[in-house]
């Protein structure tokens, strides 16, 4: 009903009418789209197969311009940075993907201490950094008190930074704890919106109901929340894409994070082919234009199937990048999939590459705590 406004008359061309053919050469009923999109419609599932199905370099062109120009008008051409310390590689899970699951034994495990985490974040706050992210796998090491500890004394430490969390599904008196003790935000990726694609990627233990209720959780706790999946992974269709984006939309995250699937050679996913840098791009825009406030990584995924993905992932809309800021001793082992970048501007203590590469876009790194624009929803 309300999916179809004044401006997408559903199935219908708006822009041009000459035999499918609209204005700059796009396909009329996808150009259709992207001006609902800029327009604030919601899609639906069938709109959005349309959407991907239809893309080719000049759409993803036209997506990407007008992204950019959401973006523009929100933020400015400014770039966030987050400092990401990868603090532990343990993790009880086995998602079929991923290069630190558990079942891999040839990963040498490391854990950070409380001392080493703050030395990180005081390097960190040197060179700039005004928000903290604590990435690791699901570690049973980390309990609540253990982390409680770990987010208090960091926000004693910097109270003007920010602290995102990712630490997978915990229970949500954990999430509650958490919160209570300063953290600002949560990042976790849905991973795919399609149960049965879930399925695939997962063993039968880890649940996408879970993951949703998480999800839930975490944005009624009042945490700025992002989702996010991967492009490309293993029986990934267009119609997979199309719940990911029908979801996103429903839930309305404050930030998401998308990047190419990449192999790596000690998972069960060895032998299937990496994501296309070409569709992630195509879906930043897209997900620029339905979350016009979107906090969106170009993420290091996308920097490391591209040498040039982090400028064209901001190009595309994005308007976050996260060097790692983890010891450069455990940077080799917290590998997610194969040749995973951790030099050059992917590396804290390289910010003047990174300022440099996005001066010569037209950006700006922005030393502040980045934080989302728009109206958080969700909260209690
Ligand atoms: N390729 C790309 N991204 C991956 N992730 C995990 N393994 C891979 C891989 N092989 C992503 C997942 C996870 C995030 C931390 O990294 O989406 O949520």
């Amino acid at each position: 009903g309300q999916l179809h406004g004044a401006i997408y008359q559903g199935g219908g061309a708006l822009v041009g009418r000459s035999g499918g053919h609209g204005v700059r050469g796009l396909p009329a009923e996808a150009g259709g789209l992207l001006e609902a999109l800029a327009q604030g419609e919601r899609l639906d599932h069938t709109q959005w197969r349309t959407l991907l199905e239809a893309r080719t370099p000049a759409l993803a062109a036209e997506a990407a311009q007008r992204a950019a120009a959401v973006r523009d008008r929100i933020y400015g051409k400014r770039v966030f940075i987050r400092g990401l310390i990868e603090f532990t590689n343990y993790c009880k899970n086995d998602c079929y993907y991923c290069g630190i699951r558990h079942g891999n034994r040839a990963t040498s495990r490391y854990r950070l201490t409380e001392d080493e985490i703050l030395a990180c974040c005081r390097a960190g706050y040197a060179l700039g950094f005004r928000t903290f992210v604590l990435q690791g796998g699901e570690d049973p090491y980390f309990t609540d008190a253990r982390l409680v500890r770990l987010v208090s004394a960091i926000k004693r430490e910097f109270p003007s930074c920010a602290l995102t969390l990712s630490v997978g599904e915990r229970p949500q008196e954990s999430y509650a704890a958490l919160r209570a003790a300063g953290a600002d935000r949560y990042l976790l990726r849905h991973e795919t919106a399609n149960a049965a694609h879930y399925r695939r990627l997962h063993p039968e233990n880890q649940r996408l109901e879970d993951r949703m209720a998480c999800l839930r959780a975490l944005k009624a706790l009042g945490y700025q929340t992002g989702a996010g999946f991967m492009v490309g992974s293993p029986g990934q269709t267009l119609d997979c894409l199309a719940d990911d984006l029908v979801f996103l939309t429903a839930f309305r995250p404050e930030m998401v994070g998308i990047g190419p699937f990449l192999p790596h050679h000690q998972t069960p996913f060895a032998g299937e082919p990496a994501g296309s840098v070409e569709m992630t791009l195509y879906l930043l825009s897209l997900v620029r234009l339905a979350l016009p406030a979107v906090l969106l990584p170009a993420t290091t995924a996308l920097g490391t199937a591209a040498g040039d993905g982090r400028e064209r992932g901001v190009q595309a809309g994005a308007n976050v990048v996260m060097p790692n800021l983890s010891p450069a001793g455990v940077r080799e082992k917290y590998m997610l999939y194969d040749n995973k970048i951790s030099t050059g501007s992917e590396a804290a203590e390289c910010l003047d590459e990174l300022r440099q590469r996005m001066q010569a876009i037209g950006y700006t790194v922005a030393v502040d705590r980045g934080d989302f624009a728009g109206i958080s929803e969700g909260k209690v």
